[in-house]
């Protein structure tokens, strides 16, 4: 499996659902850099499980432990690893359904390709529970990112019909991106965030599920990072937002909804701000030709609805051959995305710390 990504900064994420622990490896980071492990564990708790009636019942309280990489706090340039406990695992929901794939998991293609061997408790290294790794190793990142003066931030931006405002493309700043991410529920309105959990409980009461989307916002990130064509910020933003589970969809600035617009309203004019180069507005979302302008960054990652549902549904019995149904017990996420908002700012920050690392200090 490969589980790894970036090029100066790279990462690896390791374990299963119900293995003894997850983990990441990050290698490449610049020495010299004060890791302020209680902001980590701020960070890891916005995505950690069973904080609130719309998550999962699973309740890890997913405390890093750092095996390598730091010197009294400070990275000192071998690779820094950590691990994270799985504690609350219940194992034997998965018994009844081992030759049977859920519907929309990873279930029947991994089966086919590792051969029956995979690991199926709670999803094995498919599972939501690898994004604790992603987020511990975006929680460094984020700190070596402001440093630099660069502030990463996201917020729910909808679930179902449910709409938050979006954040103001041109103008957001750092501090609004810290506020939104202060909140249990990451919206910045808050009679839509009333709206949103209503989507959550109408689903959850059903038994069933419901997805959305998660928009990301980087502030501070310098004009001219990127490389054109294949190896740019759009390019290494999608390509490792669309490694987060069940993540189906990324646009950058106005996105899709671009395709439906005149050039005279999507260009986005320049003006010169105490010297700097500005956009009125910024519908290019901080990237044109896969080059940062130095606006604000803006990407949208779509979730679909979580796999793990309670309702009877088709499937078949991969050891008798015949098709069959499942119903899905155990515990989980009625919406993946509240929780996966850290997720998207972790990997985002990650990316970004790649593209401006050298491959030294
Ligand atoms: C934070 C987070 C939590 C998740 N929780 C669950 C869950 O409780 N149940 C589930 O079936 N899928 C959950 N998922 C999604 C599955 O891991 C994912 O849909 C599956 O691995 C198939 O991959 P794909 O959807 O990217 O194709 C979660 C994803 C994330 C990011």
């Amino acid at each position: 499996m490969s589980s790894e990504f970036g090029q100066h900064i790279k990462v690896t994420v390791f374990g299963q659902s119900h293995s003894d622990a997850v983990g990441a490896v990050i290698d490449g980071l610049p020495a010299g850099e004060t890791i302020d492990s209680q902001k980590v564990q701020e960070f890891m708790n916005r995505r950690a499980p069973g904080k609130s009636e719309y998550t999962t019942r699973r309740n890890e309280p997913d405390e890093p432990v750092v095996l390598s990489g730091l010197l009294d706090g400070v990275t000192c340039g071998a690779p820094l690893c950590a691990i994270i406990e799985n504690k609350d695992v219940r194992s034997k929901d998965y018994d009844k359904i081992r030759n049977i794939p859920r519907p929309s998991h990873s279930d029947y293609p991994a089966y086919i390709k590792y051969k029956g061997f995979t690991d199926v408790r709670g999803g094995g290294h498919f599972s939501g529970r690898l994004t604790a790794p992603l987020c511990f190793a975006g929680a460094v990142c984020k700190q070596i990112l402001e440093r630099r003066g660069v502030f990463v931030g996201a917020h729910i931006a909808s679930i179902g019909a449910a709409e938050d405002e979006p954040f103001g493309p041109a103008h957001i700043s750092a501090e609004e991106l810290a506020a939104v991410g202060k909140k249990e529920f990451p919206a910045v309105s808050e009679s839509s965030a009333v709206l949103m959990k209503k989507e959550i409980a109408a689903a959850a009461e059903k038994k069933d599920s419901v997805g959305g989307i998660v928009e990301c916002c980087a502030v501070g990130l310098p004009a001219g990072i990127g490389e054109p064509m294949f190896d740019g910020l759009e390019n290494r933003l999608a390509s490792a937002i669309f490694g987060i589970p069940a993540v189906k969809g990324v646009e950058f600035g106005s996105g899709f909804a671009a395709a439906k617009m005149r050039g005279s309203e999507n260009n986005d004019p320049y003006y010169f701000e105490d010297g700097k180069v500005k956009t009125l507005t910024n519908n290019h979302g901080g990237i044109i030709g896969e080059i940062s302008t130095g606006m604000p960054l803006i990407l949208r990652a779509a979730f679909k609805p979580t796999p793990s549902i309670g309702i009877e549904q088709n499937s078949v019995d991969l050891a008798e051959k015949v098709n069959s149904t499942i119903t899905i017990t155990g515990r989980h996420d009625p919406c993946i995305v509240p929780r996966a908002v850290p997720v998207v700012e972790a990997v985002t920050a990650i990316v970004l710390l790649d593209l401006l690392t050298n491959g030294g200090n």
